[in-house]
């Protein structure tokens, strides 16, 4: 497949940035300049207004021009890091291009995140010195030889807790970026990488108790004996909605990186997610509730009824958004590299990271539960997962869609259990639950029999052994329903099952043989294999399953389709999202 040119290349990309950033750059700029009056005031028309605006909504005005700034900047320097990340060995072969050489740049997270976090780093000063400077209540303490007596609870008038809010964010963001980045490397072991997002959630948690955060379950109103029965409105859960938030920290950390293989479809969804935390932010800032609400008086539109320091939503609200709006412009940065056909692979560092950013905004936005409910693909996806992650049924490595070489064609990959590794009862039910449920295919003994006995007689993959042949395998139970092999448990596995691809059969009697080769322990396993059925036949490699091959109506899917259909599934979950935030909830909480 031909290489498309990079993003920085298009005329577009330079017109507009030749009119963003300039643009960008004077919304950081010129309110800090009349903050600090290193600039008059009359010097452009409408400053008291942009200076009033950001007053009000301390900033805000910054978060927008960050926001750009990462687009572009992420754009500019993941295509100079690209090439020599690639020297220095970070590179990976695309899985669903099978006739390209062609290796491709990997963990282009790390200078995306950089850039990222850079811009984090750059906004403190105008959020958090422009909005306190000349509030001190009392002044400086100095010493009787002239030194510094202060105490450690610093300046007077100073948002020391948000700033700590703010850090503790960047701590958190800073180990998920060295964890990705190990994972990069050395491909750290699940038991490892699973708790270390609890620790580093650590600091995080102590601010937010700092904060007075609630610890609360509002119960449901409805049905109306709900809160009889628990005496009481609200249910204080303490310790263990401490426990929910690190937990929450560990899903948002993996939750990305499972569901990940096609191109774009990592970059994509923490967009979608981080797009639609903005939208909902975004309702609580005064100018749209008022758009909103039906008393739309002037006085609400220029924001001089709102005061953020009293009105702690939107403080809250304006948080979320100078760290969901920065990285907006991160993953659309990125996705222009990332997007099919992919000329750089994000790896688990950016996975991780924007996992964990997300993580953030919802837990010291206090909005954590309602930050679960944007991450439904991703909790369907886990829940799916769940079998292959805790040992139920065999996992491979990848378990990517497979692709038909000559069409582009996509079909579920599977995984399958040879005779010497066959799954337990546990395993089992769970398979005939979701088999029934439609989200995954079973392949059965019987069936994998009858494709052997198929290709016996056409001569292909067979060389008869001694005594046995189809005859044989007739004898010993064509129609058994012992289970051999599914559908890997993913969503983008379960999409393509749901749309009517199919594997090719051919393929997975290849993988049967390939996992019965790997487990057999006798010395003659390189050249002989049992079949599904146990009869001992001689191997031939099966030729490449073509899309013909499967002559069972496979629906034709490619990559670029899938990640539409992907990308459907996430706005889908978006969309429910607010509807049960706002309208669902309403009727179960009515007094909220
Ligand atoms: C996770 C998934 C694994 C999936 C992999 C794909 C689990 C438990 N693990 O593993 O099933 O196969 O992600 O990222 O669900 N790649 C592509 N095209 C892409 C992106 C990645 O072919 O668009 C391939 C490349 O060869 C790349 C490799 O995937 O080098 C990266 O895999 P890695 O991130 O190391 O896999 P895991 O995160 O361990
Ligand atoms: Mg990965």
């Amino acid at each position: 497949m031909a290489l498309r040119s990079p993003p920085t290349a298009s005329l577009l990309s330079s017109l507009s940035a030749s009119l963003l950033v300039p643009l960008s750059l004077s919304l950081l700029a010129l309110p800090a300049l009349f903050r600090l009056h290193w600039l008059p005031l009359n010097v452009i028309p409408s400053s008291h207004a942009l200076l009033h605006f950001d007053e009000t909504l301390q900033g805000l005005l910054p978060t927008i021009g960050f926001a750009v700034l990462t687009f572009f900047g992420t754009l500019v320097v993941v295509g100079a890091c690209r090439e020599t990340f690639q020297q220095r060995g970070f590179s990976g072969r695309d899985l669903l291009k099978p006739g390209s050489t062609h290796k491709v740049p990997e963990s282009q997270g790390l200078p995306a995140c950089c850039v990222y976090l850079l811009a984090l780093f750059c906004f403190i000063p105008f959020r958090y010195y422009l909005g306190s400077e000349g509030k001190e209540q009392s002044p400086q303490t100095t010493s009787e030889n002239g030194g510094w007596s202060g105490d450690m609870t610093g300046r007077q008038g100073f948002p020391h807790h948000e700033l700590a809010t703010y850090l503790s964010a960047l701590l958190s963001l800073l180990s998920s970026l060295i964890l990705g980045f190990c994972d990069d490397v050395f491909d750290i072991r699940w038991r490892f990488k699973m708790p270390i997002p609890i620790i580093s959630s650590i600091p995080m948690l102590l601010v937010y108790y700092a904060g007075r955060g609630g610890t609360g379950l509002v119960v449901p109103g409805w049905p109306g004996w709900l809160r009889t029965a628990v005496g009481s409105r609200v249910v204080d859960l303490g310790l263990f909605y401490y426990v929910y938030m690190a937990l929450l920290s560990v899903f948002c950390t993996h939750s990305i990186n499972i569901l990940a293989g096609i191109n774009g479809v990592e970059v994509g969804q923490a967009l979608i997610i981080a797009f639609s935390l903005c939208l909902n932010d975004a309702l609580y800032l005064p100018f749209t509730s008022a758009l909103l609400s039906k008393e739309k008086t002037a006085d609400i539109y220029w924001l001089s009824s709102v005061n953020p320091i009293q009105n702690e939503l939107v403080g809250r609200h304006l948080f979320s958004l100078s760290l969901m709006l920065p990285l907006v412009g991160t993953c659309a940065g990125l996705l222009a590299w990332n997007r099919h056909p992919s000329l750089v692979f994000v790896g688990d560092t950016f996975c991780y990271f924007a996992g964990q950013a997300l993580a953030c905004a919802g837990v010291l936005g206090h909005f954590s539960k309602t930050l679960l409910l944007f991450f439904l693909p991703q909790v369907f996806n886990f829940l799916l997962s769940c079998p292959q992650l805790f040992g139920f049924v065999p996992c491979p490595r990848h378990r990517v869609p497979g692709v038909h070489a000559e069409t582009g064609g996509l079909y579920p990959s599977v995984a399958v259990f040879s005779s010497r590794k066959r799954i337990g009862t546990l395993g089992t039910g769970m398979l005939l639950i979701l088999e029934g449920l439609g989200l995954v295919k079973l392949f059965r003994e019987g069936e994998m029999r009858k494709v052997e006995t198929r290709l016996a007689s056409e001569g292909k993959g067979f060389r008869q052994g001694k005594g046995q042949g189809q005859e044989q395998g007739k004898g010993q139970g064509q129609g058994s329903r012992r289970i051999v092999g599914t559908t890997n448990l993913t969503l983008l596995n379960s999409l393509l099952v749901l749309k009517g691809a199919r594997t090719p059969l051919e393929h997975v009697l290849n993988e049967l043989r390939k996992s019965e080769v790997a487990t057999s322990s006798t010395s003659t396993t390189t050249s002989s294999s049992s079949s599904p059925g146990g009869s001992q036949v001689a191997l031939l490699p099966i030729p490449p399953p073509s899309s013909s091959a499967t002559g069972n109506g496979s629906v034709h899917i490619d990559e670029p389709r899938l990640w539409r259909l992907a990308m459907g599934t996430q706005l889908a979950g978006s969309a429910l999202a607010f509807a049960v935030r706002y309208w669902a909830a309403a009727i179960v909480f009515p007094d909220q």
